[in-house]
């Protein structure tokens, strides 16, 4: 059985710093073109929230990382199962995930991404696992760094569940 420990970020908090955040990159963006890629499925609800915030026009892409399943493309342990669809050469790209661990799965997707000629690459996170770190990855924009605990809501899971959680607590399961 599956128990919440805490709520570590209730709604109204997300959305303070979901502003906070798209305040920022509104700022550092503007005038430029914008492609957000939203790192699936976790980062949907924050994809969702943080381009509604976001002053500047934007383009919107997906790419999906495993650690299993049929690869597409490969970088260390980390697999691809969707690639973007669209030229982003040229283009300013900015990488969405709710939260960063070992940092494996960005720096993947830094490496493939940058072959294609972006502009510029950097990423935004609303939570950064930062103990658990095995990758330095650049995070140019972080919401919360939170403690070594198993999160969800907010589109983070576990088992598939608790995706559409609106909050983001603390798992105990057994
Ligand atoms: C989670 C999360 C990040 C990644 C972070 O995705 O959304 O993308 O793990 O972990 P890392 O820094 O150790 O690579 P997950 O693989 O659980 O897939 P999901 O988003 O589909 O749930």
């Amino acid at each position: 059985m599956d128990r919440f420990s805490e709520i570590l970020f209730n709604e109204q908090t997300i959305a303070a710093k979901v502003e906070e955040l798209a305040g920022r990159i509104s700022r550092d963006y503007a005038g430029k073109e914008l492609v957000l890629v939203c790192i699936l499925k976790g980062a949907v609800t924050f994809m969702s929230d943080l381009m509604r915030r976001i002053s500047a026009p934007v383009a919107i892409e997906f790419i999906q990382a495993s650690s299993y399943g049929d690869a597409i493309l490969s970088s260390d342990s980390v697999i691809i199962k969707r690639d973007i669809g669209t030229d982003i050469g040229n283009k300013h790209v900015l990488l969405v995930d709710t939260i960063v661990d070992t940092g494996k799965t960005l720096d993947c997707l830094f490496k493939i991404l940058a072959e294609k000629n972006p502009a510029s690459l950097n990423a935004v996170t609303l939570l950064d696992k930062k103990t658990r770190r095995a990758i330095k990855v650049p995070i140019v924009y972080c919401g919360f760094e939170i403690p070594d605990k198993f999160v969800v809501g907010y589109g983070m899971d576990y088992g598939e569940k608790y995706r559409n959680l609106p909050y983001i607590a603390v798992l105990n399961h057994e």
